[in-house]
């Protein structure tokens, strides 16, 4: 089932998700229509609190990028409950965008290696290092589970100049492609 995408100004979008036990109800079903509602909106990742559930639960398929960053060719994967344990030193910047932040596009500054433990979709823990792109967009649907977005990361001129923007993105009048809740 494809599930609205929560907009810009949606409440659940800054709650700080908490970890789910594998018993949590409708857990398979929700990362089945996770997975179909982020190919309908042809995006690349999806966190559950863009789908109204501020849990700790994201999935990636990042292959489409994978011309561009051999890293992420067949880089797909669920994560629940997923901690970072480090940020590497070294950064890069990369131009990002979100389903929740439709027309919004701006760089942002990542590290390019990150340490995590977090569960597959089968609640098989893993401890697992990630670089590249792999790491730049883990850290994006990582950040919405704990209640970011990634206009949080830019300057405070840039997030002026796009004021007006997400403002329009939460009365609803940005043209969207894919099925919205507004705030
Ligand atoms: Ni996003």
């Amino acid at each position: 089932m494809i599930l609205p995408i929560f907009q810009y100004g949606h409440p659940v979008l800054r709650k700080v998700g908490v970890d789910i036990a594998a018993d949590y109800e409708g857990l398979r079903e929700l990362i089945d229509n996770m997975y179909a509602t982020m190919y309908k909106a042809d995006g690349i990742g999806l966190a559950a609190p863009q789908v109204g559930h501020a849990i700790r639960l994201f999935v990636i398929d990042a292959t489409p990028m994978g011309e561009d960053y051999p890293e992420v060719a067949d880089f797909k994967r669920t994560f629940i409950n997923a901690h970072i344990l480090d940020y590497g030193p070294d950064t890069i910047e990369t131009s990002e965008g979100c389903l929740s932040l439709p027309g919004i596009s701006e760089p942002v500054r990542r590290s390019t290696s990150i340490r995590m433990r977090y569960m597959d979709e089968n609640f098989v823990e893993h401890e697992e290092t990630f670089s590249g792109y792999q790491a730049v967009v883990v850290q994006h649907e990582y950040d919405h589970t704990d209640g970011k977005m990634f206009i949080d990361h830019l300057g405070l001129l840039r997030r002026k100049l796009i004021r007006g923007k997400l403002s329009a993105i939460s009365k609803g009048t940005v043209k969207v492609r894919y099925r919205v809740q507004l705030p």
